[in-house]
């Protein structure tokens, strides 16, 4: 299979066929580099939350990666194009099935701040890829400190801007090193081209 060209990603109803004809991959803005430390980061961890799952390229890495009986829920609003079922959403599924993790995968369909009761509390991975505007971090930051456990892990793509593409200039990356990057709750762990990782402390009783 091959990348999708740039025009082709932006027509996710065109991609959809050929991503059933297995002629292209689908389509992330996740680069290798940042999915593998996602796969290293998620490696046998139970109770999974990404916000953003998009044609499931994450979705597939992460849910791969957890312990037996692990499951990874997927926020996503997938909304309804022109009455028809979003493309995007048809290929997460394909996706997921083709790489037999379906049965690993819980789909919450909508916006993360309307699905927090839909999710699981004790999150011990947890990824951010969804709103980035600074309000739509703001929100999901509420909720990832809501539902991540202690020693869980935290990993936020588009934190960073990366050296090579410099105009990736969103408001999740104010709004990390505003709040999140020297939060006292949270140790830094490591940056990977766009994305910064980190792990919430555990606090214990002197
Ligand atoms: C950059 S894509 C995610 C890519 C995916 N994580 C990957 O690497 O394969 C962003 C996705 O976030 C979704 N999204 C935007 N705002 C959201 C929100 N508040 N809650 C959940 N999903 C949201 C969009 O519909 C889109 O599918």
């Amino acid at each position: 299979m091959f990348e999708p060209p740039n025009a082709l990603y932006r027509r996710p109803r065109l991609l959809n066929p050929l991503h059933a004809l297995g002629v292209f991959k689908a389509h992330s803005q996740t680069n290798a580099m940042e999915l593998e430390y996602l796969a290293r980061y998620a490696k046998g961890h139970r109770i999974a939350l990404e916000i953003g799952s998009y044609m499931g390229v994450s979705a597939r890495v992460i849910a791969k990666e957890l312990a037996p009986g692990g499951k990874l829920y997927c926020v996503d609003p997938w909304e309804i194009h022109h009455g028809r079922e979003n493309p995007c959403w048809t290929i997460c599924k394909r996706e997921l099935r083709r790489n037999a993790l379906l049965d690993r995968v819980e789909f919450l369909h909508g916006f993360s701040y309307e699905m927090e009761n839909a999710m699981p509390a004790g999150c011990d991975f947890i990824f951010v890829d969804g709103d980035h505007t600074y309000e739509g971090l703001e929100r999901d930051w509420t909720i990832v400190m809501r539902r991540l456990s202690p020693g869980g892990i935290l990993c936020l793509h588009d934190t960073t801007v990366p050296e090579a593409e410099p105009y990736r200039q969103f408001g999740t990356v104010r709004f990390f090193d505003e709040v999140v990057r020297h939060h006292p709750e949270l140790e830094w762990l490591e940056c990977c081209y766009s994305m910064n990782v980190l792990r919430r402390k555990i606090v214990t009783d002197a």
